[in-house]
């Protein structure tokens, strides 16, 4: 069973960034739904949910989490299908609320991926995206880092041969340098995260395909589609900046 903890955290995280209670009679988006926690969240909250992903995976996740927990309710569907495929993007209609957290940019195609998730956004209703970000030569060598990582089981071997102990070095340095007993940055990002520490550099490094986007380039290219940006949540580090744009009600983007 899933710790409600976590179901708690992630419909307080939803809604602070929608500065909003509920979700109350909207109709959701879900794309790349993963473990299907925001899914649960959303639903939880009130709306509708229809919920996707590309990998056969994360659609069993996300389907036993509806099954446990929102079966009865007819509102809430999971499907396996790809953000890039525009039939099927046609296919599902206009939402109050577009949600793709840390997905795009894992699509091999993150511009056309935004550009199909946009068109889902019914006049007046909200896009909330989180994509990562880019930080120039960096986010290069990790793209390279990544696309060895993923490119066979000796690439995979060399690539963590190399990072984990690098890694565990550097988790080792936080505790020292806040004179923490070692291994408990490792236990609290457990307990923070749902997921051990290992679990979360394994997810990091093969995390590919790799794209990243200067704050800028979304806020305009989604400007010219008729989005207004409500509010983001900017890092200066390696993860991802989250954006929650505004379509105006008269738009006329596509
Ligand atoms: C980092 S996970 C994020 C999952 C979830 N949104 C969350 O916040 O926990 C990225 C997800 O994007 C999905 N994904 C990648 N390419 C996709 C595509 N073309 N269409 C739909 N989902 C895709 C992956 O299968 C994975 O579940």
């Amino acid at each position: 069973m899933l710790d409600e903890h976590r179901v708690d955290q992630s419909r307080r995280a939803i809604c602070d960034l929608l500065d909003r209670e509920d979700l109350q009679d909207w109709r959701v988006l879900d794309i790349g739904s993963g473990s299907g926690l925001s899914s649960l969240a959303m639903h939880q909250l009130g709306a509708e949910v229809v919920s996707f992903d590309y990998d056969p995976d994360s659609v069993a996740c996300t389907e036993e989490l509806r099954r446990l927990y929102g079966a009865s309710d007819k509102h809430w569907t999971v499907t396996h299908d790809s953000v890039l495929d525009v039939a099927f993007m046609q296919s599902l209609g206009k939402f109050n609320l577009v949600y793709s957290w840390g997905v795009l940019h894992h699509t091999g195609a993150m511009w056309q991926a935004l550009d199909l998730a946009q068109q889902c956004v019914a006049p007046g209703g909200t896009l909330l995206i989180a994509l990562y970000n880019d930080q120039g030569w960096r986010s290069g060598v990790w793209r390279a880092i990544k696309r060895l990582y993923c490119s066979s089981a000796p690439g995979r071997w060399l690539v963590g041969a190399l990072f984990y102990p690098f890694f565990a070095l550097y988790a080792l340095w936080l505790d020292l340098r806040q004179l923490h007993v070692p291994g408990t940055h490792a236990r609290q990002y457990a307990q923070r995260r749902g997921m051990s520490l290992f679990h979360d550099w394994r997810d990091w490094l093969g995390g590919y395909p790799f794209e990243v986007a200067q704050p800028e380039g979304v806020v305009s290219k989604l400007a010219a589609e008729g989005f207004q940006l409500q509010s983001q949540k900017l890092t200066q580090g390696l993860g991802c900046n989250e954006f929650v744009f505004t379509k105006t009600a008269t738009s006329h983007g596509k």
